[in-house]
């Protein structure tokens, strides 16, 4: 058996604790494992990813081995590496993460990319980013769209404290407000003609409560129960923002929500059933897998 690089005396170099943890973390059941193993030593040793290549053949000190051998554990016990070394990269912005928040997923990235679209060439643009977590989607949009003001409403105090840190680590700070309350509840009640917001975006909880058992360790033991679970079909939140999201949207205003690919079609009848939206559009993200639905509110209602 192959020794562990993080205990033995042997001369133990950035290589080989690589291939080491790579190899273990795999047996642990990490999907990515050998990217797990950079991103966790670069944390103990404090430096960018970029310099382990660099440094390939370096002996390392007892002290970092002390760091990676308690991350390595961590990790082998399902713990998210974005949690174990604070902070994830999201549409190539590094966001602050902890416990009380998601860990941003890359599919997400594509409500960003369709919000910023829906305000290509407006000035003045409006957003709001329902259930806005670690403030990833809000951030991103603010950072890449110059003078949009954007909205982010969550119910965990924490997790806003969370998403306000990583607006004034972007520098956008002044042009997102964070609130905090129940989906729409912390917003002032719109006029009848004008919704307020040119774009309403949300990545809210969609998993089904049945199915927990099939969620994977990391997810389940340690991210926010309130950030997954949306009642026994996984749409109650997304009903009540189909439901109400015409009222905040101006007209011509374009709603966008992540699901499980699974719940397409019946996310597709809600918006339709609804009766206020005139395009309904599935996208798909990078898998192939419906991820997001597009839909833009009639002019007249
Ligand atoms: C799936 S996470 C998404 C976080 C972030 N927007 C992202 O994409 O990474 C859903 C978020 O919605 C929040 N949430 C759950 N129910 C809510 C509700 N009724 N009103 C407002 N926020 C809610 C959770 O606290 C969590 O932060």
């Amino acid at each position: 058996m192959t020794a562990d690089p993080t205990t033995s005396p042997d001369q133990w170099t950035i290589r080989r604790v690589l291939d080491w943890t790579k190899a273990y973390l795999a047996k642990c059941g990490s999907d990515s494992p050998r990217l797990d193993a950079e991103i966790l030593l670069a944390h103990a040793r404090g430096c960018p990813r970029i310099q382990l290549y660099t440094n390939f053949d370096e002996v390392l000190s007892n002290e970092v081995r002390g760091r990676m051998r308690e991350l390595v554990n961590r990790r082998a016990q399902h713990e998210p590496v974005a949690f174990l070394v604070g902070h994830r990269e999201f549409f190539s912005l590094d966001f602050e993460v902890s416990r009380d928040v998601l860990v941003p997923r890359p599919e997400t990235e594509i409500l960003v990319m369709e919000s910023l679209e829906a305000i290509k060439g407006n000035s003045t643009a409006t957003v709001l980013d329902l259930g806005t977590g670690s403030g990833c989607i809000a951030v991103a949009v603010a950072v890449n769209a110059p003078t949009a003001s954007v909205t982010g409403i969550d119910l965990s105090d924490a997790a806003l404290a969370v998403a306000r840190r990583n607006a004034e680590r972007h520098k956008v700070a002044e042009r997102v407000t964070f609130l905090h309350g129940d989906l729409f509840e912390p917003l002032p009640l719109p006029s009848l003609e004008q919704g307020g917001f040119d774009v309403i975006v949300s990545n809210p909880p969609y998993v089904a409560t049945s199915d927990a058992a099939t969620l994977p360790p990391d997810v389940l033991r340690h991210e926010p129960e309130n950030a997954l679970f949306a009642g026994a079909d996984g749409l109650d939140i997304i009903r009540r923002i189909v439901e109400n999201s015409p009222r905040f949207l101006n007209p011509g205003g374009t709603l966008l929500i992540e699901f499980s690919p699974e719940q397409a079609e019946r996310i597709s009848g809600l918006l339709n059933e609804r009766g206020s939206f005139d395009e309904v559009t599935i996208l798909r993200d990078l898998s192939q897998n419906p991820r997001v639905v597009r839909a833009v509110k009639r002019h007249e209602g």
